[in-house]
């Protein structure tokens, strides 16, 4: 509640990293934090994301608007004009702490222009309107999306299908990367029997950590993807490699799983993941 208020109060709240490692040259990035009034135009305090889908349509009707003008067709250009104006000021609506930075007079003169079908007044509108656009987005759309719709992964928990116990999603990517480090550790130092047994204990935590998706996603498919049958293959077969005894290819399969199941659930999940806790900590 407290970082709500602040950044209704201060809505240029400027937000940085302390600096830990400070050098002489520090160098920091500072993020405005969004007004606060924006949340509740995203789930779950709204039912839909209504601020982005008012974004889909503003950039919908900004190219039905140039489209009607160079075919000079009046009546679909006013109507379409009349669509961006209403989403336009809805802006200042949802969130009035922007409504100042709003080219509002641009969007009368653009109907106005539309109706009279001045092509170079619409053209001058549709600049201006474009640069507002542009302008709040390079400050405040990368960190709207990773506010308000990067899964939250600190409300999700992993059951351990053996002690029926519920672990918490950073223990449960500890134990993972323990066994996975144990598997490389025990295959440098030729320990195929601590290898064996630390694969077997990597497998039983990703079947674990495969019950928790579902989660968030409603299908199988994206599970699938990284917890499927492909992967869990390159599991087995580094089972069999070090049933051989074959330490070199065993280093290769690790290093392939490594790549294929935990890097590429990271890319979508955790560096988003890590900068929305990031931010809301910073608040
Ligand atoms: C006062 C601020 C503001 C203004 C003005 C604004 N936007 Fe946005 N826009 C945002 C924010 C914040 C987001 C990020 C939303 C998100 O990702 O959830 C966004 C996202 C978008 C997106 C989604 C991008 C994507 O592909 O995910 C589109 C499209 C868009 N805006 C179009 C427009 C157009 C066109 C205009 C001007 C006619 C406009 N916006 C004006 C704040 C603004
Ligand atoms: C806290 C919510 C959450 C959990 C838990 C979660 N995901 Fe996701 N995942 C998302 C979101 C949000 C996206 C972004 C794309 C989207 O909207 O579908 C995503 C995207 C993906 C994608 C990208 C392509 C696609 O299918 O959408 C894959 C693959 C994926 N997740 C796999 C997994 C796997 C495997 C697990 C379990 C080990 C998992 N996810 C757990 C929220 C989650
Ligand atoms: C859902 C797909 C997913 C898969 C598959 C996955 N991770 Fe993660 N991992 C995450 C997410 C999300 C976080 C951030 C979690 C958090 O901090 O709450 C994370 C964080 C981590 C962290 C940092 C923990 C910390 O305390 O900051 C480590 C280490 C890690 N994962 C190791 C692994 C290893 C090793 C594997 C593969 C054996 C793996 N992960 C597979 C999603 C995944």
């Amino acid at each position: 509640m407290c970082h709500r208020l602040l950044a209704l109060l201060l809505p240029a709240l400027l937000l940085s990293a302390t600096p830990v490692y400070a050098g002489s040259e520090e160098k920091t990035v500072t993020l405005p934090i969004p007004p606060a009034s924006l949340e509740e135009w995203y789930k779950p305090a709204n039912k839909r994301q209504v601020w982005l889908h008012t974004m889909f349509r503003l950039r919908r009707s900004m190219q039905a608007v140039t489209q009607y003008s160079a075919l000079e067709d009046r009546e679909l250009l006013t109507k379409w004009a009349g669509k961006l104006v209403k989403d336009y000021n809805s802006i200042g609506d949802m969130v009035p702490e922007w409504r100042d930075e709003l080219e509002t007079e641009w969007a009368e003169r653009l109907l106005a222009a539309a109706e009279a079908l001045d092509k170079p007044v619409i053209e001058r509108a549709l600049f201006r309107l474009g640069k507002s656009c542009t302008g709040c987005h390079r400050e405040y759309r990368a960190i709207t999306a990773a506010l308000y719709r990067t899964p939250d992964f600190s409300v999700v928990t992993v059951e351990d299908q053996e002690t029926l116990e519920d672990m918490s999603y950073e223990d449960t990517m500890e134990g993972l990367s323990i066994s996975l480090n144990r598997i490389v550790i025990a295959l440098a130092d030729q320990d195929i029997k601590a290898a064996k047994s630390a694969r077997q204990k990597l497998v039983s935590r990703l079947d674990n950590l495969a019950g928790s998706c579902a989660s968030c996603h409603k299908d199988e498919a994206s599970r699938e993807q990284i917890l499927g049958n492909t992967n869990k293959g390159k599991l087995e077969k580094l089972g069999t490699l070090l049933e051989a005894g074959d330490i070199k290819e065993s280093r290769h399969a690790v290093g392939d799983i490594a790549v294929s199941i935990c890097a590429r659930c990271h890319g979508t999940h955790r560096t988003l993941s890590d900068l929305r806790e990031f931010i809301v900590k910073s608040e």
